[in-house]
């Protein structure tokens, strides 16, 4: 039997689950090579090493592991991705536009044909249930994500069954259609990072809760925490209502179907030290919301934002520390912000934190 030598993370049985879903959601796993038995535990042969920011967020989860370079057994050799499967079904200018990302949602595959390639949907979507092999059905996105509610135009191009699935994410269950509620498992990570921030026994909104991604989180993992999770879509509040029952934060995390401005403004006003703006596409118009939910004395916005190539992302953040000053907060400040992903050429998806703090008496 061959063997070779990867990084390898020894974790204890009690955290093993939990560390392969955070690892396989990054793509993480060594392809290829088998797991090993320690003790009770187990090595799991990993690509590369953690990152800092990976590390942080294991910690954070309260998942222990041991990191070092060991030698693991290689397993046969199976295809690896669409590319390798299609070889020789496709001519080799079809092979060429093949997705080579795509994501995995609960057992569902979603991905985006090129024009070229939708008369070969059936061919690729049943490429794809043979590389992932726990998942059950394939969707091609035919239209781009869009409208107030966020969300694309999906047909089945393999597989059976409903577009309702059960994804799993930082040890919390999530149940959601996509073909009717906004959600991308490429916010993972930025979920773990807002969640991280959050203090015991803070009040939260989350002005654009979806199915309730962040809000869960952070109702799971701080102490005492309460979240007000507003949508304006019923179908992505129906599901965080079952998801909060799913994931046993009753009590913790109130879902609110309505308009983010209007709940923001009335039944949230002046309650909250931190607010959850996760509306990329339209976060902006929502800075008076936002500002009018945090408490007197302050507190901190999680602001999302597109920004585009030709607009520096500094420029972009100073703006809207300098829209919420206007709005009467004495001392407003980014602590920090960052690229979350790339989300079309030269176009980004940011993610800035806002203190506001000292408020003026007539904004009272
Ligand atoms: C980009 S999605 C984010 C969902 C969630 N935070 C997540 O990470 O999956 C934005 C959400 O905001 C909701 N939305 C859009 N405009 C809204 C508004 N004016 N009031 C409340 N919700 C709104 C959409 O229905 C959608 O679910």
């Amino acid at each position: 039997m061959d063997l070779k030598r990867f990084w390898g993370l020894r974790v204890e049985r009690r955290d093993c689950e939990r560390l392969l879903e955070f690892l396989r959601e990054r793509n993480l796993v060594a392809k290829g090579a088998r797991f090993k038995r320690i003790g009770s535990g187990i090595a799991v042969p990993i690509e590369r090493q953690l990152t800092a920011e990976e590390t942080a967020s294991l910690a954070l989860l309260g998942i222990r592991f041991e990191g070092a370079e060991e030698e693991f057994e290689l397993q046969e050799a199976r295809p690896r991705s669409l590319h390798d499967i299609l070889l020789d079904k496709l001519p080799p200018h079809l092979l060429a536009s093949v997705p080579r990302a795509y994501d995995v949602i609960g057992d569902i595959v979603v991905l985006e044909l090129p024009d070229e390639l939708k008369g070969c949907g059936a061919l690729v979507g049943e490429a794809a249930l043979e590389v992932n092999k726990r998942a059950r059905l394939v969707l091609n996105k035919t239209s781009d994500i869009s409208g107030k509610f966020r969300v694309g135009g999906y047909e089945v191009i393999a597989g059976k069954g409903p577009t309702e699935t059960l994804h799993r994410e930082h040890g919390c269950v999530y149940k959601l259609d996509p073909t009717k509620v906004f959600f991308t498992p490429r916010l993972s990570a930025e979920r773990a990072r807002v969640a991280s921030q959050v203090k015991r026994g803070e009040v939260v909104a989350d002005l654009f809760a979806g199915v309730g991604p962040f809000s869960i989180l952070i109702a799971k993992k701080v102490p005492d925490a309460k979240v007000f999770s507003v949508d304006a879509n019923p179908f992505a509040i129906a599901y965080l209502e079952e998801n909060v029952r799913l994931n046993r934060v009753e009590g913790r995390v109130t879902a609110i179907l309505g308009d983010a401005g209007e709940v923001a403004g009335n039944m949230l006003r002046g309650k909250c030290s931190r607010v959850v703006m996760n509306l990329p596409a339209g976060s902006e118009l929502f800075l008076e919301a936002a500002s009018s939910a945090l408490l007197q004395r302050g507190g901190v916005v999680h602001m999302h934002v597109f920004v585009e190539g030709r607009e520096s992302v500094e420029g972009k953040v100073s703006a809207l520390v300098e829209r919420f000053k206007e709005l009467g907060w004495g001392k407003a400040e980014a602590s920090g912000f960052r690229i979350v992903r790339e989300v079309g050429k030269r176009s980004y998806h940011v993610a800035a934190d806002i203190i506001l703090a000292g408020r003026l008496a007539h904004q009272r």
